[in-house]
C-alpha cells in the first residue's frame, strides 16, 4: 500500500496581479522526510511555502494535510494542524527573552518558568544550544534563527518549513543546524528546505522537488542526482559553472591599507594592525571565519567606522597618494570607491522597499555637485541594464522593490554597487541568497570590472569560489593577517588552516 503523504498541495496557484508566483503546483511530503525545495530567485518556493503556513491563500487548487482536505487561513489554523514556518526574515521582539518570544501570543497561562522547563527539554531533545533567559537583542543571527525553530516546535510543529535557514549562518552553524534537522527527522518530523546551496542539498535531503518560473518541473531522491542535473531542471537549459580568472593586466597599487587598527564593541581590537595593498585590475580575495574583521575592515575603509591607528591612502593613477582618513562616506564614494556588504539582516540592505528600481539607484549616487537628480535618464539605463544582466524578475523596472522576491531584491542592491565602482569595488556576501545562476553572473560582473582596471576586494565564505576567483586572497585570523597567498597557487587546506591559526602560511 502507497503511504500517504502528510501534506499534499495539489494544482496551486497563486497570483500578484500579473505576476503568476505559482502555476498548478502539485507537491507531496512524507512524515520523516528531509525535502529541498530548489529553484531560481523568485520562482516561487516562499510563496509556496507561505500557503502552507497560512500568510497566503491559494486563488486555486488545494491542499490535504495526512490525507484530509483542509483550509489554511492564518499562521495559526497552520500551527493547528502541526505546521510551523522559520521565514527569511525573523519576527521576534529585541527586548524580550527567548523564552518570553518563544510563549508570545499563546492563549492560557503564561507561566515563563515553566515554558523555559519545557524549552530545556526540547533543546536537549533535539540538541539545539540556546539559553533561554537571554534578550533577543543580545543573540547572535545564529541564535535567533534557533530561537525562531524552538518556538514552532513549542508550537507542537510537526510539519517544518525552514526558508533559507543557512544563507545567514557560518559554514559551522550550518552544521549544528543540520544535526539538528537530522534529530527531528529521526524522531518523524517532516522538513522542508529551502537554500540555493547545492552541497548543502546533496549532504541534508532526502528528496529534492524543483520549480522554476512558478511551475513544478520535477522531483528526485537526492542521492539519485547531481547539481548539474538540478541546476539544468531549476534552469531550463544547460548552465555552465566556471570561474574564469583572467590574469591582472597591468596591475596598480590603489588601496594601501598600513598598521590599521579598530576598535569593535567594548573596546576590543576587531583590527589589529593590519597592512595591505589592493591593486587595480586584480582581485584580492578575504578569508576567514565569520566576525573575524572583514566588515571592520572594508567599513573603515569605506569611512564608515572609526579607526584607531594606522593609514589608509587611496592612490591615483598619477601615482598622488590621498589618505581616506577622516573623510566622510560621501566623499569617498565620489572618489570611485563602492562597499557593497550584504548584510545577514538583508532588510536593512540600503534599499528602499516602497521605491521602484530607479529610485533605490538614483538613492546611490547622482548627486554629484548641488543638482540633486541632475540626469534623470542615468538611473532608468543603470536600472534597465542591472535588469538585463542579472535577469531580476520583476514586471519592469518601475514595481517597487518590496514586491520582489528575496533574491532579486538582492540582485538589484548588488548590480547596482558593481556597476557603480568606478575605481575600487569592495564586497562581502555579495552571493548571499542567490541562486546558482545568479551567483555565477556576479563572480562575471565582478571580473568584467576587474578587467576594467577597477581594484576589487572580495570577501567570501565559499572558499571554493575564494580560491577561483582571487588574484591574491588575504587570510585573516582573529582581526590579524594571517597571510597573503597566490589564489593560483594555493589550496583549500592551506586556507582553512590559516584561517584558525595564525601564519599558517606564507606571504605571496
Ligand atoms: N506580496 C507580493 N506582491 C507582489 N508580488 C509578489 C509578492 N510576493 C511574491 N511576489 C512575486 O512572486 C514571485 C515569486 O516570489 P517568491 O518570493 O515566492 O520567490 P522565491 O522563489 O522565494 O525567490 P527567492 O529565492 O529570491 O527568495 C516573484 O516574482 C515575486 O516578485
Ligand atoms: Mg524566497
Amino acid at each position: 500500500m502507497e503511504k500517504t503523504p502528510v501534506v499534499s498541495m495539489k494544482n496551486i496557484t497563486k497570483t500578484f496581479g500579473k505576476v503568476v508566483a505559482n502555476e498548478d503546483v502539485s507537491l507531496d511530503v512524507y512524515a520523516g522526510e528531509i525535502l529541498s525545495l530548489l529553484g531560481e530567485n523568485g520562482s516561487g518556493k516562499t510563496t509556496l511555502m507561505n500557503m502552507l503556513s497560512g500568510i497566503y491563500f491559494p486563488d486555486k487548487g488545494q491542499i490535504l494535510i495526512n490525507g484530509k482536505e483542509v483550509s489554511i487561513e492564518s499562521p495559526k489554523d497552520a500551527l493547528d494542524l502541526h505546521i510551523g514556518m522559520v521565514h527569511q526574515h525573523f519576527k521576534l521582539i529585541d527586548v524580550l527573552t527567548a523564552a518570553e518570544n518563544i510563549i508570545l501570543g499563546l492563549k492560557g497561562k503564561l507561566n515563563v518558568k515553566e515554558a523555559v522547563a519545557k524549552i530545556k527539554e526540547i533543546c536537549d531533545k533535539y540538541g539545539f544550544d540556546i539559553d533561554p533567559e537571554k534578550k533577543i537583542y543580545d543573540m547572535s543571527v545564529s541564535e535567533k534563527q534557533t530561537v525562531e525553530i524552538v518556538k514552532v516546535l513549542y508550537r507542537g510543529a510537526d510539519i517544518l518549513i525552514l526558508d533559507e535557514p543557512t544563507a545567514v549562518l557560518t559554514p559551522q552553524e550550518t552544521e549544528k543546524l543540520f544535526n539538528v534537522v537530522r534529530n527531528m527527522k529521526e524522531d518523524g518530523k517532516s522538513i522542508i528546505i529551502i537554500t540555493h546551496k547545492m552541497h548543502e542539498v546533496e549532504e541534508i535531503s532526502d528528496r529534492v522537488a524543483v520549480l522554476r518560473k512558478g511551475r513544478f518541473i520535477g522531483d528526485m531522491i537526492t542521492s539519485e542526482t547531481n547539481a548539474e542535473e538540478m541546476t539544468n531542471m531549476m534552469v531550463g537549459r544547460s548552465v555552465s559553472l566556471n570561474i574564469d580568472r583572467p590574469e591582472p593586466v597591468n596591475p596598480k597599487d590603489r588601496i594601501k591599507v598600513e598598521n590599521l587598527c579598530v576598535k569593535g564593541e567594548g573596546g576590543v581590537l576587531k583590527i589589529d594592525n593590519v597592512s595591505f595593498t589592493a591593486r587595480s585590475g586584480e582581485i584580492l580575495g578575504i578569508a576567514g571565519i565569520s566576525g573575524c574583521g572583514q566588515k571592520e575592515l572594508l567599513e573603515a575603509i569605506a569611512g564608515l567606522q572609526k579607526t584607531e591607528s594606522g593609514k589608509i591612502t587611496y592612490i591615483e593613477d598619477d601615482g598622488t597618494e590621498e589618505s581616506l582618513l577622516g573623510k566622510n562616506p560621501q566623499d569617498i564614494t565620489d572618489m570611485g570607491i563602492s562597499l557593497s556588504f550584504v548584510p545577514e539582516d538583508r532588510l536593512g540592505m540600503g534599499l528602499v522597499g516602497s521605491m521602484d528600481l530607479p529610485g533605490n539607484m538614483m538613492l546611490r549616487s547622482f548627486r554629484k555637485g548641488n543638482a540633486f537628480f541632475p540626469d534623470k535618464k542615468a538611473p532608468e539605463e543603470l536600472a534597465e541594464q542591472v535588469v538585463k544582466d542579472l535577469e531580476v524578475a520583476t514586471p519592469d523596472i518601475h514595481t517597487p522593490v518590496r514586491r520582489l522576491s528575496g533574491g532579486n531584491v538582492q540582485k538589484v542592491l548588488v548590480g547596482r554597487e558593481i556597476a557603480l565602482a568606478p575605481k575600487v569595488l569592495m564586497t562581502a556576501y555579495a552571493v548571499r541568497g542567490l541562486d546558482i545562476n545568479a551567483s555565477y553572473t556576479i563572480y562575471d560582473l565582478i571580473n568584467k570590472q576587474k578587467e576594467k582596471g577597477v581594484a576589487v576586494i572580495f570577501v567570501g565564505e565559499d572558499l571554493d569560489v575564494l580560491l577561483e576567483l582571487s588574484d591574491r586572497i588575504m587570510v585573516l585570523c582573529g582581526g590579524k593577517v594571517s597571510g597573503i597567498v597566490d589564489g593560483r597557487t594555493t589550496d583549500k587546506k592551506t586556507v582553512g588552516r590559516m584561517m584558525t591559526e595564525l601564519g599558517g602560511g606564507k606571504e605571496a
